[in-house]
């Protein structure tokens, strides 16, 4: 699996980095705004305060030159030298920032005001000058409140701001001393404060958007990781299923296997009996032969001690074998599952034991050439059976095909038995089908279970090969067992 990983140190870091950001642009909207204002009226009030100390002490000076009994007007017009020596005191306080300093005044019962003094250096305006401002609203406002007052000039370029003050003489207004000046340097301070404020915002919109893709990734990760998970659930609980059915299906075909093996028993069972009648035939008609000749002895009064215990020896002799014969029957198709030594020499023997009378009675020759003498640890009873299995299946063929002088060659060398015979072959046609269950061409008394069982031996309990092949007259079949050196190693691995 693509495992996604994502730190839960990130995670933790992107959440403080989101509220850190969110805090940020609370500040920025709304303190800073909040904050520009106030340096503004911050700064407007240290003007006002200085502004007001000027305007104070040119009035003062004003107010000690002046009597009262001329009009503020009719002094200066007559004392040019008064006029001069005021002016340049107004000069005294002009500077870049307090541009404008000079003074207006009212004409008795007219909406007009004149010029009395100016301190700016390069604008001498003469004397009285008629002055018909834009601010005359204002200037009359002082003229009523006599109170002094400050307001912004908006027609100039810039920031200007004009403060009035009222020029009192003996309780009369005589006169207003206008101070112009401007806030360009606070301005800067707050065009300052703007940019910062705008790179702010700037910073935080840009912040807002990698944070909406961050976002956008990390939904479009946890989604994928999602999927992926679902999708292992998924395969884990498919997995569940298919190591159960494939147990199922194991369990059913050990099963099948169970109830194969139980009907090629039954099978051979039947055999079995056929093969007792063959061994018992030539016993039993001893036994027979033996109480005819008693009976007839009895009859004719011939019956002599030594003969009777002869015979009796004889009957005894012959019963013993025919009880030897069951038993090497039962021990054969006894089910041992225990490992034992075997070599090809004893298989054959036992083997030959139980079926040979059979073959001889159907006048088919075996025939034997030994050359192994592996000595085998394996299941003995079982390889009996495939022995048997394929001995019954030559004799089968040899009968049914009526071949001329029939035969079963055994041969065995090193790991290897092989077992010929001369019935003409398998056809080639079926020659992949003949180890499958229930195959058999036999359409009388065949199971088609031999050879399926005998490979299942072999092949899966013996860890062996059986293989077939035709030759010249007929089938091989080759048994290959595990030889012992080989066993041990796999053993001790
Ligand atoms: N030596 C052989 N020569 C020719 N055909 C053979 C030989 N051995 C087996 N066969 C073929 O293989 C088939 C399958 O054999 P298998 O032993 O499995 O079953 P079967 O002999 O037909 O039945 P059962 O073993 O129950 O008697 C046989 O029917 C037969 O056609
Ligand atoms: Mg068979």
């Amino acid at each position: 699996m693509n495992k996604i990983f994502i730190s839960k140190k990130v995670i933790y870091v992107f959440y403080i980095f989101v509220v850190m950001l969110f805090v940020y642009a609370f500040v920025v909207f709304t303190q800073f705004e909040h904050t520009k204002h106030s340096i503004r009226e911050v700064l407007f009030d240290k003007n006002k305060e200085y502004i007001d100390n000027i305007a104070q002490n040119i009035v003062n000076n004003l107010q000690k030159e002046v009597t009262p009994l001329q009009s503020l007007k009719t002094k200066l017009q007559n004392d040019k030298k008064l006029r001069k020596k005021l002016e340049q005191n107004l000069e005294l306080f002009v500077t870049k920032k307090y541009r404008y300093i000079y003074i207006v005044t009212k004409e008795k019962n007219k909406k007009r005001f004149l010029f009395l003094l100016d301190g700016a250096k390069e604008d001498k305006s003469d004397f009285l000058e008629e002055f018909i401002p834009l601010k005359m609203k204002k200037w009359l406002e002082v003229y009523q409140t006599k109170q002094p007052l400050f307001f912004q000039n908006k027609d100039t370029d810039g920031l200007w701001m004009t403060y009035l003050y009222p020029v009192m003489i003996q309780n009369k207004i005589e006169g207003i001393l206008a101070i112009d000046f401007s806030l360009t340097e606070e301005k800067n301070i707050e065009s300052i404060l703007d940019v910062f404020i705008q790179s702010s915002k700037t910073f935080i919109f840009l912040s807002l958007l990698v944070l909406s893709i961050v976002l956008l990734l990390l939904f479009y990760e946890m989604k994928k990781t999602k999927i992926i998970k679902e999708q292992s659930a998924k395969i884990r609980q498919f997995n569940v299923t298919l190591q159960k059915r494939i147990e199922e299906e194991v369990e059913k075909n050990r099963e099948k296997d169970r109830q194969i093996l139980e009907q090629s028993r039954l099978a051979q069972l039947g055999e079995m009996l056929g093969m007792i009648a063959h061994q018992w035939r030539q016993p039993l008609s001893a036994i027979s032969a033996a109480s005819i000749t008693l009976n007839m002895k009895a009859q004719m009064d011939m019956l002599e001690k030594q003969s009777t215990i002869e015979i009796a020896d004889k009957i005894a002799d012959l019963t013993q074998h025919l009880s030897k014969t069951i038993d090497d029957f039962r021990d054969f198709f006894k089910n041992t599952k225990e490992k034992k030594e075997i070599t090809y020499h004893e298989l054959i023997n036992t083997t030959l034991e139980i079926v040979e009378a059979s073959l001889k009675n159907k006048n088919i020759d075996v025939i034997i050439e030994e050359e192994s003498q592996e000595v085998f640890q394996t299941y003995a009873n079982e390889l009996k059976q495939v022995l048997l299995n394929l001995i019954k299946n030559a004799e089968d063929i040899l009968l049914e095909k009526k071949v001329e002088k029939p035969y079963i060659k055994i041969i065995t060398q090193g790991n290897r038995l092989k077992v010929y015979d001369n019935g003409g072959g398998i056809p080639e046609d079926i020659i992949d089908k003949i180890f499958d269950p229930y195959f058999s061409t036999k359409s009388l008394n065949g199971t088609g279970l031999g050879l399926y069982m005998s490979k299942t031996i072999i092949e899966e309990h013996c860890q062996g090969k059986l293989s077939v092949k035709n030759e010249k007259d007929g089938a091989v079949f080759t048994i290959e067992l595990p030889s012992r050196e080989k066993d041990e190693k796999d053993n001790n691995r």
